[in-house]
């Protein structure tokens, strides 16, 4: 028996896949999320304790009770847009929720952890691919509290906590099977906001910035399959209890291609067969113009393969949970 695993955040997107991936491997995935961004439904492969990070009560008593032998942290605001509008609700929840879960721990005695982390660490970098010797000069933020937060487990460290930071660069797509898939409210991300575009739930997309300095002046990014990301986990679960992640480990996940906004737009053109309506409109503040990873060190150290590397197959699985989201709500509404 694998054992126990707290997830905060599991009910959201990404965790809700790292939980289907920690119990395909054996693990049994007890979610603590408050479900302010996550949904009760996509709790499925062990309990759900809800609570908020910060009510050091509850979370204890869910230590107490369910005995994890490590943490995967994924709780946290994840919107770097409005994270430059509103600053304090991203220091507040991300780094004030992160230390309560660490006091915790060390309370009780948990000293594996793995923690989402962001390319957001890295903000505008010049040199591409981006390997994890790159500065760390976040550019909004949502990314101040990601390096902040790696601070913190390397302060930890000294302390006796082991830990795996994935550096996640575009999360997308959906698990291959149907069983999850992106529902941000609201939604933010480029990928869903084009395919809803697509299936006429919203009027058009809006390119922000078509200034950037890139080939076709829209910005860069690096996707890659949340079920690949979700299996990362997994391997950095594993790593902690083999007695890895000493120091404070850190690593890049991406595909080490990048893909520009209006490529994304012209791949789901292809997927969908339907036209997106779209509209050029100014930059988003905080946004670099491109980010791509080097994933060497992830795929050499955790042993980390991607199945689902290319665009079309992430947006072919965001597409046909849409569809289904789709179909579920007209059954719904009679
Ligand atoms: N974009 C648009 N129109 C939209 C939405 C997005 O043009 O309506 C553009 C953005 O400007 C950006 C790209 O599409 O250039 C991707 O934007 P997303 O909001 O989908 O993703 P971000 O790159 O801003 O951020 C995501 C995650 C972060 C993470 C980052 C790391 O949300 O948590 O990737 O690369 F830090």
């Amino acid at each position: 028996m694998a054992g126990n695993i707290l997830v905060t955040g599991g009910a959201g997107y990404i965790g809700s896949h790292v939980c289907k991936a920690l119990a395909r491997s054996g693990f049994t995935p007890v979610v603590y999320d408050d479900l302010s961004g996550g949904y009760r439904s996509n709790v499925r492969w062990g309990p759900l304790v809800i609570g908020d990070l910060m009510d050091s009560t509850r979370l204890d008593a869910a230590f107490r009770s369910y005995r994890p032998s490590a943490v995967v942290h994924l709780a946290g605001f994840i919107a770097a847009g409005e994270s430059v509008q509103d600053p304090a609700k991203y220091y507040g929840n991300n780094l004030v929720g992160t230390l309560a879960l660490l006091e915790v721990m060390q309370a009780r005695g948990v000293k594996a952890l793995v923690f989402s982390s962001s390319a957001a660490v890295y903000g505008d970098v010049a040199e591409m691919p981006i390997d994890e010797t790159a500065a760390i000069q976040p550019s909004n933020p949502y990314g101040h509290t990601k390096a902040m937060t790696e601070q913190f487990l390397q302060d930890y460290a000294r302390n006796g906590l082991r830990s795996v930071s994935l550096r996640y660069f575009n999360a997308a797509g959906a698990d291959p099977e149907g069983e999850l898939g992106e529902l941000h409210e609201p939604e933010t991300h480029l990928i869903p906001l084009v395919l809803e575009a697509a299936a006429g739930l919203r009027p058009r997309i809006d390119i922000y910035g078509t200034d950037h300095p890139t080939p076709d002046g829209t910005c860069i990014r690096d996707y890659i399959h949340v079920s690949d990301l979700a299996d990362a986990h997994v391997l950095a679960v594993e790593r902690l209890r083999a007695g890895g992640g000493e120091g404070a480990e850190a690593y890049n996940l991406g595909n080490g291609c990048g893909f520009s906004v209006r490529e994304v737009i012209e791949a789901a053109e292809r997927v969908t067969g339907r036209r997106v309506p779209l509209r050029e409109c100014g930059r988003r503040p905080g946004d670099p113009p491109r980010l791509i990873a080097d994933p060497g060190r992830a795929i050499a150290d955790l042993g980390w393969r991607q199945k689902h590397s290319e665009l079309e197959t992430q947006i072919a699985h965001a597409w046909a949970f849409l569809k289904q989201r789709i179909e579920g709500e007209s059954r719904a509404a009679g």
